[in-house]
């Protein structure tokens, strides 16, 4: 028996596809631009664009992390949501502020902090609607008939991001005060909090789909967590020397951070571990394949690809290049596109009744969205040492080396292409699932528990 209002999981779904093909978009614009064709530079110049997509990439994420936890807190909870309607006054509001951003950035109302550049102003209409979310999820996870790990897990991930979000709102005077606490809100986030978002989605749906017991892949997700506090907190010390920090943080930043990758270890070795030890009887196969490529492709962009640059020895020469792209684009797939694209997968079948994981269209989604990613990050890595060698070994003038470069963001928006088709035929899948009913849920089959 599943619950009726797990439904609202759809909207938020829908919502978080929407904002991903803006923000392809946007990462088209940049593309093109690189090569010479910007003919929309008067209204949409790169610096707006890159804000653009930058900022879809996060409100999606965040949508999928909502609508996965409206989807799975009612189920882990044993009981209906406790407001349905206020769900649907929260998914509006967040639409709407996300609009008004977005339009805003093209009128130039933004501020210069990568990844933060929403105005303050408009920030605490953000945090009101985070309030009711959580205010939403919390209530409903208290008044359930249990409280497993996993929804813990979960909404302790989606707390603490919230929290989290307010250094970054504290105006500060000096540049570098402020850009310490930036970090807080961009490093914590995907390198602390969003794990454990992350390692909840993933036990919930390894639960589900393999059928090993909860308690053993719950004890694995503690496991995941104290590695992530172990090392991400004091990891963020690999941004502090770079912004006006004290050196010390090179020495300190450096060493916590080289551990960061045993985290995403830990989740891929999980994920794999329990599919292995699994009855592999679910029929949902594509879910699979997204809940396991997520786990094996966030070790490789965030673990190793974060790795790769994270040494001072490394970053005092990388940082702030296309290398920094190439990471932060598999990094962000892999860990965060990747486990939403897995939970809508898995749900998606259960809320409307349409089984189409049998059909094709689902593995040419997953396949040519993949290589056309990592097509894409290849061509970052190439542009970016290319870059690191010109710029910084050679002293070339810094527009110099980006037109010698301009040659691999060819390549980019070939591989852009093949991950872009393959992100429409996944929408297109979604589409034609058509809309969620109360009667798909209630006869949805409870294979695992
Ligand atoms: C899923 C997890 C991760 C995501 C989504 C991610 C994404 C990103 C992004 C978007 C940036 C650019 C940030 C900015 O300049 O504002 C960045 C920077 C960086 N990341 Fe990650 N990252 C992740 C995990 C890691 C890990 C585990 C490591 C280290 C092992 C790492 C090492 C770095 C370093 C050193 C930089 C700074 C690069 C520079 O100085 O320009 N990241 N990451
Ligand atoms: C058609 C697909 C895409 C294209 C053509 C594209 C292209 C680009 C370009 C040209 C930049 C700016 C790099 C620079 O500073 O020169 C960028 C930034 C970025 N994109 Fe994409 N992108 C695409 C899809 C995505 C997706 C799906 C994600 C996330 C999963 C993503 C995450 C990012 C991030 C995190 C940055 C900022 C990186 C940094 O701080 O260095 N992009 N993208
Ligand atoms: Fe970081």
């Amino acid at each position: 028996m599943k619950y009726k209002s797990q439904k609202v999981a759809y909207w938020f779904f829908a919502l978080s596809m929407l904002l991903l093909v803006l923000q392809i978009t946007y990462g088209f614009i940049m593309g093109f631009a690189r090569i010479g064709m910007d003919g929309l530079h008067e209204f949409i110049p790169f610096n707006t664009a890159r804000a653009v997509h930058t900022n879809l990439l996060v409100v999606w994420l965040l949508s999928g992390f909502m609508g996965a936890a409206y989807y799975i807190i009612p189920e882990e909870a044993q009981r209906e949501l406790v407001s349905v309607k206020l769900a649907y006054v929260q998914l509006i509001s967040l639409a709407a502020v996300g609009v008004a951003a977005i339009v805003g950035y093209h009128f130039n109302w933004w501020e210069g902090r990568k990844f933060l550049e929403i105005p303050r102003q408009l920030d605490y209409l953000v945090v009101l609607n985070v309030l009711l979310f959580l205010a939403l999820i919390l209530l409903t996870l208290f008044k359930g008939k249990r409280k497993t790990t996993t929804a813990l897990v979960l909404t302790m991930g989606l707390l603490f991001a919230a929290l989290l979000y307010i250094p970054g709102m504290l105006p500060f005077d000096s540049q570098v005060t402020d850009s310490f606490f930036r970090w807080w809100v961009v490093h914590l986030w995907v390198e602390g909090v969003w794990e454990l978002i992350m390692g909840g989605i993933l036990a919930f749906l390894l639960i589900k789909l393999t059928g090993v017991d909860r308690e053993v892949i719950e004890k694995w997700l503690y496991v995941i967590v104290g590695l992530t506090f172990l090392s991400g907190v004091l990891g963020t010390g690999h941004h502090y020397y770079y912004i006006g920090v004290n050196k010390i943080w090179l020495i300190v930043g450096g060493i916590f951070s080289a551990l960061e990758p045993l985290a995403f270890l830990a989740m891929a070795l999980f994920a794999v571990n329990m599919y292995r030890k699994g009855e592999k009887k679910h029929p949902n196969k594509i879910a699979l394949f997204w809940t396991l490529g997520a786990a094996i492709v966030s070790f490789v962009g965030a673990g190793l690809l974060g790795f790769a640059h994270t040494l001072p020895q490394t970053n005092l020469y990388t940082h702030g290049t296309l290398v920094t792209a190439m990471h932060g684009h598999l990094a962000f797939w892999g860990a965060y596109a990747m486990i939403v694209l897995a939970i809508i997968s898995y749900s998606l079948p259960n809320m409307t009744g349409r089984k189409f994981y049998d059909g094709v269209r689902g593995r040419v989604a997953f396949w040519t969205a993949n290589i056309g990613m990592i097509g894409m990050t290849m061509a970052f890595g190439v542009a970016g040492v290319a870059q690191v060698y010109l710029e910084r070994k050679f002293g070339m003038e810094f527009m110099a080396v980006q037109k010698e470069i301009s040659i691999h963001f060819v390549v980019l928006i070939i591989c852009a292409s093949l991950f872009a088709v393959g992100i429409l035929t996944y929408i297109y899948d979604f589409y034609k699932h058509g809309r969620p009913t109360d009667e798909a849920l209630e006869t949805v089959e409870s294979t695992y528990l």
